[in-house]
């Protein structure tokens, strides 16, 4: 017996791995000449859903889709974090076969930095609080590796989640100001069905450790039911968030923020659409969340 699953990975054309730049930029190209529209989901692999929904909608909007899969070392700013990323490019694969990927780009650090690499994207202020500030160097290294995917799989479309936030704004920024002729589609965040934003991290939480983490979830939800009972003062609102996170567990909160939508600009009082962001430690793992509150 043939499950769904199996018949929709039988009937799927083959996937293609490539893990040198020329030739994925010949492929796309070649695609291109053929009238292809082309969609690129940039990641780090450790596939899980929220990866997968950028994927299906890429294969939605674009006849082809490549998914790159580079655990990016100029973008981690501690040893430990980028050691202890989780790698698994055989279930990896496993995954991309099951949904309509048609590329998977595996370069290796070599490929991507060969000796003598010294060029980096200077991003702006948008890079410079809350993640930036936790993680400096952070968003320097993301630029630099996201539009060298830019350069050798030149795409109509490429794809981000909503819940790298400030990600997204800085991968905007970059594009406008450089010029890159690129369209970037920003998907919803998505959720285990208890509310944790999907992770690839999340592995590394034991299970006392995820039951807390679904605090940080439920402290933006309280923020958006504080805003709809009325109240608008930023500072009532992170203290009432701070309490709900702490009473769950044993949770190290980096920052709570309320900045203006589409911006990292804090603001003081709720008078308009904003998001609340949040990032913490739970044991030695690092998350991080958002909501749009509109208001
Ligand atoms: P990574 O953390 O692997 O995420 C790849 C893409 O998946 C990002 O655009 C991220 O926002 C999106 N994503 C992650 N979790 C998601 C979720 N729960 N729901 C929806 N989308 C989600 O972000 C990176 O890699 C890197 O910084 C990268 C852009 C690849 C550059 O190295």
């Amino acid at each position: 017996m043939v499950t769904e699953t199996e018949k929709q990975t039988l009937d799927a054309a083959p996937i293609r791995v490539i893990t040198r730049g020329d030739v994925l930029r010949m492929a796309v190209l070649e695609a291109r000449r053929n009238g292809k529209s082309i969609g690129l989901v940039p990641t780090m692999g450790a596939l899980h859903e929220g990866h997968l929904s950028l994927v299906d909608a890429s294969c939605r909007e674009n006849d082809l889709t490549i998914v790159s899969i580079f655990v990016n070392p100029i973008q981690f700013n501690d040893a430990g974090d980028l050691e202890r990323y989780p790698r698994n490019l055989d279930a990896d694969l496993a995954a991309l076969r099951s949904r309509n990927c048609n590329i998977v780009f595996t370069p290796s650090v070599e490929e991507l930095y060969p000796p003598g690499h010294e060029t980096y994207v200077e991003v702006g202020p948008t890079a410079l609080p809350l993640e930036g500030e936790q993680r400096p160097g952070h968003f320097r290294g993301v630029a630099t590796v996201v539009l060298k995917l830019f350069h050798l799989a030149p795409a109509d479309r490429a794809y981000f989640g909503q819940k790298d936030y400030q990600q997204v704004l800085v991968i905007r920024c970059m594009v406008r100001d450089l010029n890159v002729p690129i369209e970037i589609r920003v998907c919803p965040t998505i959720r285990e069905l208890d509310g944790l934003a999907m992770s690839s991290r999340n592995v590394h939480l034991d299970a006392d450790e995820h039951q807390w983490a679904l605090a940080l979830a439920q402290s933006l939800e309280l923020a958006a039911e504080l805003v709809e009972r009325g109240v608008r003062d930023k500072d009532t609102i992170i203290q009432r968030m701070r309490q709900h996170i702490h009473a769950a567990g044993r949770i190290d909160i980096d920052y709570i923020a309320l900045v203006a939508d589409e911006t990292v600009t804090p603001v003081k009082k709720v008078d308009g659409p904003i998001m609340v962001l949040l990032a913490a430690h739970v044991g030695k793992t690092r998350l991080i969340d958002n909501r749009r509150i509109e208001w």
